[in-house]
């Protein structure tokens, strides 16, 4: 089987990684990938974005499957270019992929299909912003329609700074959509969709703050550990249950299957898990120590997914332990990542996985703001800290910096086994102080 991986970053250096262990894979192509990738695979410099170009590879290497690693292609109608063309592609198409590109739609789809979430009001004028701001309370939830990269959700006490937000968003031609405050601690869960059927990995957590103690703006993702010992364990059951298998069905319904990877974030509050997000495609950085654990031929059941039918494979299986992955960002990071600087690291090493990172002379240097993703493993996750940490302690971002904390609480409550279930980690999602936590 040969294997094309679109994309340039941790998550695509990982996602090459697990489909190049898959026996049956002879060959893995990534566009336009990086000096991580290229270790491992053929890189090629196109833009993921480009559906002409990217069908014209696919073809030019005799892909028996392309894999999409981030949301822009997409949202762009790549996979949907890719299977006119007759490629099979794990991804979903434009229309499915606006479980992602718009949070309306995805409220939409949500409350048709009965599926646990915030309470939202979609809003086009500041008066009906205004009003849904009054009728939820605060701590405030602003989310910008659009695709914004991340950046486009703004959780606050102050009612003025929920306004500003919306009306940027307003003015940039966007919806607004106002939500209700989800309190709990935040999971990740990812499940490989055929269209009608889900296979679920375990549950990960992602840092989203850039310091310690989750102080400081929001980021694409600081560090993420799998699997979570203090997580309830039906959790997957009933999340597949509550969430995964409605939504499928009701995407379905509407004609526009879902054929990817779901991620599902959840807020896992008093009254149970509740949706904080959809994204259809891996999280970054989560995907990098999930897909570390994963035994079972990954390339094999993401072909199986995107020819519509994943029940004659054997599941998902995952190793036992723990892996705890965490990013060594560049100076400046997120608000002006500083590119050019030194970094020291293999690039063959598949705990070492490139994010920002290329070829200068012949070093490295930053070209992004996450520039590494360090990962260590272990049979408890204080074990899979240490092997990460002094992992780190080897390597070099010139000028950069990774938070100390990633997977640190979970540790800690990994000690107290019996009474996990009732001691999540204190949340970072804290309702009396939102800026304390990692969610806005
Ligand atoms: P989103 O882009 O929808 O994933 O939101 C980004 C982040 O904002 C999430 O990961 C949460 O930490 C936070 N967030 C979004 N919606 C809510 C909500 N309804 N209640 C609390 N936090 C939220
Ligand atoms: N780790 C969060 C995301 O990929 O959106």
């Amino acid at each position: 089987m040969t294997v094309l991986v679109l994309g340039s970053g941790g998550r695509e250096h990982a996602l090459a990684l697990a489909c190049h262990r898959d026996p049956q894979v002879a060959a893995v192509h990534v566009a336009p990938g990086n000096p991580g990738t290229a270790s491992l695979a053929t890189n090629h410099p196109i833009d993921p974005c480009d559906k002409d170009a990217v069908v014209a590879l696919a073809r030019e290497v005799a892909a028996d499957l392309v894999v999409v690693g981030p949301e822009a292609p997409l949202v762009a109608g790549v996979a949907d270019a890719l299977r006119d063309a007759g490629i099979d592609c794990f991804g979903p198409s434009a229309e499915a992929a606006r479980l992602e590109g718009s949070k309306a739609f995805a409220k939409e789809v949500m409350a048709s299909a009965g599926v646990p979430t915030a309470a939202s009001r979609s809003c086009g004028d500041l008066d009906s912003v205004g009003a849904a701001l009054d009728e939820f309370g605060a701590p405030h939830v602003v989310k910008d329609d659009g695709l914004a990269g991340g950046k486009g959700v703004v959780v606050t006490e102050d009612r003025d700074e929920a306004l500003a937000h919306a009306e940027q968003c307003l003015n940039s031609g966007h919806q607004v959509v106002i939500e209700e405050y989800l309190d709990g601690p935040e999971v990740s869960l990812f499940a490989i969709c055929d269209g009608e059927r889900a296979l679920p990995m375990q549950p990960a957590q992602d840092f989203k703050r850039v310091g310690d103690g989750g102080v400081g703006p929001n980021t694409g993702g600081m560090g993420a550990y799998t699997p979570l010992p203090w997580v309830p364990d039906n959790l997957v059951e009933t999340v597949s249950n509550t969430v995964i298998s409605p939504t499928l069905s009701a995407m379905r319904d509407r004609g526009t299957p879902f054929i990817g990877l779901l991620y599902v974030g959840l807020a896992l509050t008093s009254d149970g898990p509740k949706v904080v997000e959809f994204n259809v495609r891996f999280g970054d950085p989560e995907t990098e120590p999930l897909l570390s654990m994963v035994e079972s031929p990954l390339a094999q059941i993401m072909q199986a997914a995107a020819r519509g039918d994943v029940s004659g494979t054997d599941g998902l299986r995952f190793r036992r332990g723990a892996a705890v992955g965490v990013v060594m960002a560049s100076e400046g990071y997120p608000a002006s990542p500083v590119k050019g600087r030194r970094v020291v690291a293999p690039v063959d090493d598949e705990d070492v996985l490139h994010a920002g990172t290329r070829i200068e002379g012949d070093g490295l240097v930053t070209s992004g703001g996450r520039v590494l993703v360090v990962l260590g493993h272990g049979e408890t996750l204080a074990g899979a800290r240490t092997d990460a940490y002094s992992r780190v302690d080897q390597l070099e971002v010139s000028g950069g910096f990774h938070r100390t904390d990633i997977a640190l609480h979970a540790a800690e409550l990994e000690a107290v086994d019996e009474m996990a279930d009732e001691l999540a980690p204190q949340s970072e999602n804290n309702p009396s102080n939102p800026t304390d936590g990692e969610n806005s």
